[in-house]
């Protein structure tokens, strides 16, 4: 089996022992799909004190990562291999979605730096390959989108979740959100367990999933069925929710 590498260049490696130490990432790091190095990047901090930040040119409120550690970090990072991408977590970058998780998947390797402060010096974007966002908010530093981002990308490395197929009807692998769910007990609070899923009959309750994973979407994320293809079978269910759905 394929292993990844991962990278994480970071001034808070200890912000990844609970993260990385848990639930999935442990089980992909224990099978060998996804191998996680932390640094922390003070290693390659030379100065006595091991500074790793600086105040800003022109003044100003915060500081800034500087330039040398990150790039000597870099340089020995990327020693004696190829190819390898660098991305820095980054409010300023593209989004990050079911669609980048996949292509990082897909990568035998790649850094991922953790900005902090008020960021990096601008000089080092000459070094980074890609900016990943979370979205449009600011964290205090770039652990917490690291830990998002390789979590999201673990689930889709094979052989990491038991069952394939629950990954495969997760929201978005398919361009919809997944269908409701529901278990034991069969009556709560009054409110049951819709019938079908009692049946037994596999090709109804596949039906009834897949029309509630259209009526999910077009209730919560209308947008993505815009982006998707669907059959000729799935049109005609999505014309049925529409129409249970009066919409
Ligand atoms: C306080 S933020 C710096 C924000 C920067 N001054 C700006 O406004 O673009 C510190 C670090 O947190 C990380 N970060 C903040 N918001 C993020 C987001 N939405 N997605 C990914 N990383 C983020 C980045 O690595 C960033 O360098």
């Amino acid at each position: 089996m394929r292993t990844l590498r991962i990278d994480i260049l970071t001034l808070f490696p200890d912000y990844f022992l609970g993260p990385f130490t848990v639930s999935m990432m442990k089980r992909a790091v224990a099978k060998k799909a996804v191998t996680l190095k932390v640094h922390d990047l003070r290693k390659w901090a030379t100065d006595k004190h091991q500074m790793a930040d600086d105040v800003p040119y022109g003044g100003g409120a915060g500081m800034v990562m500087k330039p040398e550690p990150l790039i000597k970090a870099l340089t020995a990072l990327k020693r004696g291999r190829k190819n390898v991408k660098t991305y820095l977590m980054s409010p300023q970058g593209k989004v990050f979605d079911h669609g980048m998780a996949l292509e990082l998947s897909k990568e035998k390797s790649f850094i991922l730096v953790c900005g902090h402060y008020e960021g990096l010096d601008e000089r080092v974007m000459n070094w980074i390959d890609g900016e990943i966002s979370l979205g449009d908010f600011v964290l205090t530093g770039g652990e917490p989108a690291v830990a998002v981002i390789v979590d999201a990308l673990i689930r889709l490395l094979p052989g990491v979740v038991g069952d394939q197929k629950s990954v495969e009807n997760d929201s978005f692998f398919n361009g919809l959100l997944d269908h409701p769910h529901y278990t034991r007990p069969r009556v709560f609070k009054g409110m049951e367990v819709p019938e079908v899923l009692l049946s037994g009959n596999h090709a109804r309750i596949e039906r009834w999933r897949k029309l509630e994973s259209l009526k999910n979407t077009l209730k919560k994320r209308p947008d993505l069925l815009k982006r998707i293809a669907l059959g000729e079978k799935d049109l005609d269910l999505l014309k049925e929710a529409r129409e249970e759905l009066g919409s």
